[in-house]
């Protein structure tokens, strides 16, 4: 498909199909995501395929209540999303039914191989992934593709230690995203919710805009 429409409607699947996704189709996502940048080449990216039920149920326990708790956390506004109410709602269906996702794919990295460059910074260190998500979008635009869904998350993130032991993730390399994927049972977006070019683009300084008129 046209790289464009890729990029605009590859979002984030809720809905899946139990049917299963060929290995030739994943074969092909993971040899053109492998393209990616990342900072020296290093390549830390290495990436696991869960489709054992037991797995993914194991997986699927443990994210459950950490996005029961974010969910508690939206209602109670003591977490500020910009997702709408359907959105959520979806996003709630999808927690429900993590386990029948016809696999996981967990993004997983090699930590040498990040070379972050802000982690002296007073604030959170976002280099590490940059050297992990473009992969991890290529990939998804790979299986969009091939017209397979996807949905990134990464709320597991924070049960590494559980998910390093279910997985036999050696010490030394990290979970950056676990991203389920399957056919799409509601079809895919036509139209993604993003910000105008006009509200994010500055020009020269920050804050002023660079475009001033709607583009097409
Ligand atoms: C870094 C990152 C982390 C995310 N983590 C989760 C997650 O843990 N659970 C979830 O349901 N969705 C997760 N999402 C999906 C976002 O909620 C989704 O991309 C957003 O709502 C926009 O959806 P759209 O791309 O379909 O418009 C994540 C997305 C990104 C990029």
């Amino acid at each position: 498909m046209e790289l464009t429409e890729a990029m605009r409607t590859v979002g984030t699947c809720r809905y899946f199909e139990t049917t299963p996704v060929p290995d030739d189709v994943l074969h092909q996502a993971f040899d053109v995501a492998r393209f990616g940048p990342q900072g020296g080449n290093r390549q830390p990216v290495r990436w696991i395929v869960v489709r054992d039920a037991a797995r993914k149920q194991a997986l699927a326990d443990l994210y459950l209540p950490m996005w029961k708790a974010y969910l508690a956390a939206v209602g109670a506004g003591t977490v500020n999303v910009g997702a709408l109410p359907k959105t959520v709602q979806d996003a709630d269906h999808f927690a429900e039914h993590l386990a029948q996702v016809p696999a996981i794919v967990v993004a997983c990295a090699e930590i040498d191989g990040l070379h972050p460059t802000d982690t002296e910074l007073d604030r959170v260190s976002v280099v590490g992934g940059a050297s992990i998500y473009p992969t991890v979008q290529n990939f998804c635009l790979a299986l969009r593709d091939q017209g397979v869904g996807s949905a990134v998350t990464t709320l597991l993130c924070h049960h590494e230690p559980a998910v390093s032991e279910l997985l036999d993730i050696p010490a030394g390399v990290l979970t950056a995203a676990h991203i389920a994927i399957g056919y799409p049972a509601k079809g895919f977006p036509r139209k993604l919710t993003r910000s105008p070019v006009e509200d994010i683009v500055a020009a020269e300084t920050f804050g002023r805009p660079y475009f001033t008129t709607a583009a097409v």
